[in-house]
């Protein structure tokens, strides 16, 4: 038997502020003396129901940035198929098993296993001990020696847990150190042309917000491809508005929520057609997807998702639309509206745009390309020329009179 060597390595996404929920991204490796075989860069939340003396209760929990490979992981071969053991807390662990058949890899199967026991985390747990629970449908399959990617949020619902994954990218089976930079892309990242997007509701009577705030403050956020050029660079103040079951308040509620730049990371992914751009507060996450139609050489935002774990929520909050179609511009040019813009994702959830210029494709030397504005600034535009060009006629008509009327006049008195 083959001694197992297990590294891990942490990278955790800095969490500013008074967040009381967090989502680390934790990379883990597995190795087999000097030979990596699985490497997985990865953010879950795990999602449980249990009995305690009060009813059934559910519990959230995030995969902290200390989350360590165990022991038990393997590489495989020999009969036994390559394992990762995520451990993390007080006796819990996130398993993952791949297989193959020479063209596909897959996860053949999840097993999530919680210590009843950690009562700082089930507390009035009716058991103890440890729960152990698995499914094998996982639904994460890539092309052997691609990196599987998966930045939406996709949940995997095993006995009486979910698992949420989310900014996954991770490659089993591996030839190599590194993640290879070929990517099997998922197919919630990719754009679903399937149906168009739903119009804005304009009769939605949402309750009224308990703290509107004020206006969201401008972030520069920018996606880099592999070889290191931006392929995504968007400049824009973004404010959530999610309707959510409030938990000190007993009810659904409007949540009004700006993004804070400072608070914010930028991460995604590009290809020819598809570009992703994920923003990333630790609490919030939202995932932008812009597609580019190479028949017509036009670009949009055709997908737009949100996972968001706010302290007065009873459960993480997910909204999703994949058949958006805003912000849709030309190859080439830059997306520019100044004016608010609405983003209607579904019923529950929207994105209110301010001061936005966004390019996905088509970027030289990193920066903006000439700007297409939307609608409604050319509107705004219009209405001050409209206002001049009027009061600049008026005077003209005024003079006008006044000449002819001192002409008249003139005349008038030579006649008599
Ligand atoms: C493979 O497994 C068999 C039986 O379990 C064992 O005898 C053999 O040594 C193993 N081979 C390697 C290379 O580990
Ligand atoms: C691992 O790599 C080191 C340095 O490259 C080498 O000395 C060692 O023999 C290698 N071990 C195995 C099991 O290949
Ligand atoms: C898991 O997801 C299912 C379907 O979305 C839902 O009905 C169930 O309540 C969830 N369970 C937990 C523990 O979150
Ligand atoms: C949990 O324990 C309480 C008290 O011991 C009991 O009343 C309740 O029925 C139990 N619930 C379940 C689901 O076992
Ligand atoms: C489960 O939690 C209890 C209490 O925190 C702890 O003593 C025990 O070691 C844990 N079990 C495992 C398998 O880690
Ligand atoms: C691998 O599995 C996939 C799906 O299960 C199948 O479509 C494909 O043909 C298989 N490839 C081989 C070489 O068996
Ligand atoms: C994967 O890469 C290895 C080593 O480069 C190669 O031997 C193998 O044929 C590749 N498999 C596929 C399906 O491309
Ligand atoms: C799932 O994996 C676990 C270990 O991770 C193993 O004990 C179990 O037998 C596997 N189940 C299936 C159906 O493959
Ligand atoms: C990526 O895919 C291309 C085309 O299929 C192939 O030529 C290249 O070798 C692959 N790169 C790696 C690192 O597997
Ligand atoms: C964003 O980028 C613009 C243009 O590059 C720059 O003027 C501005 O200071 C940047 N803002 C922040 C907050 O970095
Ligand atoms: C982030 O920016 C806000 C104002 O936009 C400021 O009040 C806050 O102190 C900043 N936080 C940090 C950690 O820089
Ligand atoms: C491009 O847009 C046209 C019209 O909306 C559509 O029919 C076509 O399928 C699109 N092509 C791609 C590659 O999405």
């Amino acid at each position: 038997m083959n001694q197992i060597h297990l590294g891990v390595g942490i990278a955790c996404v800095v969490i500013l502020g008074c967040l009381a929920v967090t989502q680390a991204q934790v990379t883990f490796v597995v190795k087999d003396g000097n030979f990596t075989c699985i490497k997985a860069e990865l953010s879950a939340a795990i999602s449980i129901n249990y009995d305690s003396a009060t009813g059934t209760r559910m519990k959230v929990v995030q995969l902290p940035g200390t989350a360590t490979v165990g022991r038990n992981s393997l590489c495989g071969g020999n009969g036994s198929a390559p394992t990762l053991v995520m451990l993390f807390g007080d006796g819990h662990s996130l398993s993952l098993t791949f297989s193959t058949n020479d063209s596909l890899y897959s996860v053949a199967n999840l097993t999530l296993q919680y210590n009843l026991s950690d009562t700082s985390t089930f507390p009035e747990a009716n058991g103890t001990g440890l729960i152990s629970m698995e499914t094998t449908s996982v639904g994460i399959v890539a092309r052997v020696n691609t990196t599987y990617r998966c930045v939406s949020a996709s949940p995997v619902n095993v006995g009486r847990a979910n698992v949420t994954f989310s900014n996954v990218k991770m490659e089993a089976y591996m030839t190599g150190e590194d993640l290879s930079p070929n990517e099997s892309v998922c197919p919630a990242d990719q754009s679903t042309t399937t149906a168009p997007a739903p119009p804005p509701s304009t009769t939605t009577s949402a309750p009224p917000t308990p703290n509107p705030p004020g206006n969201p403050t401008q972030g520069n956020y920018s996606v880099s491809n592999s070889n290191g050029s931006v392929c995504v660079l968007t400049r824009m103040a973004l404010q959530l508005n999610v309707s959510h079951f409030s938990v000190s308040q007993k009810k659904t509620i409007q949540e009004v929520v700006n993004l804070q730049p400072n608070q914010t990371t930028s991460s995604g992914s590009c290809d020819a057609t598809n570009a992703n751009l994920m923003l990333s507060t630790g609490a919030t996450n939202l995932s932008f997807l812009f597609t580019l139609n190479t028949t017509f050489n036009r670009y949009h935002l055709s997908g737009l998702s949100v996972v968001a774990s706010w302290p007065d929520m009873e459960a993480p909050f997910m909204a999703k639309n994949n058949s958006l179609n805003y912000f849709s511009s030309t190859l080439g040019r830059s997306y520019m509206c100044s004016s608010e813009e609405t983003l209607t994702v579904d019923q529950n959830f929207s994105l209110n745009t301010f001061q936005l210029q966004v390019q996905p494709f088509g970027l030289t030397a990193g920066q903006f390309s000439q700007a297409e504005e939307c609608q409604q600034d050319q509107e705004n535009m219009l209405i001050p020329i409209i206002v001049g060009a009027a009061l600049a006629g008026l005077v003209l008509i005024v003079l006008v009179a006044y000449l002819i009327g001192r002409k008249r006049s003139h005349a008038g008195y030579q006649t008599i």
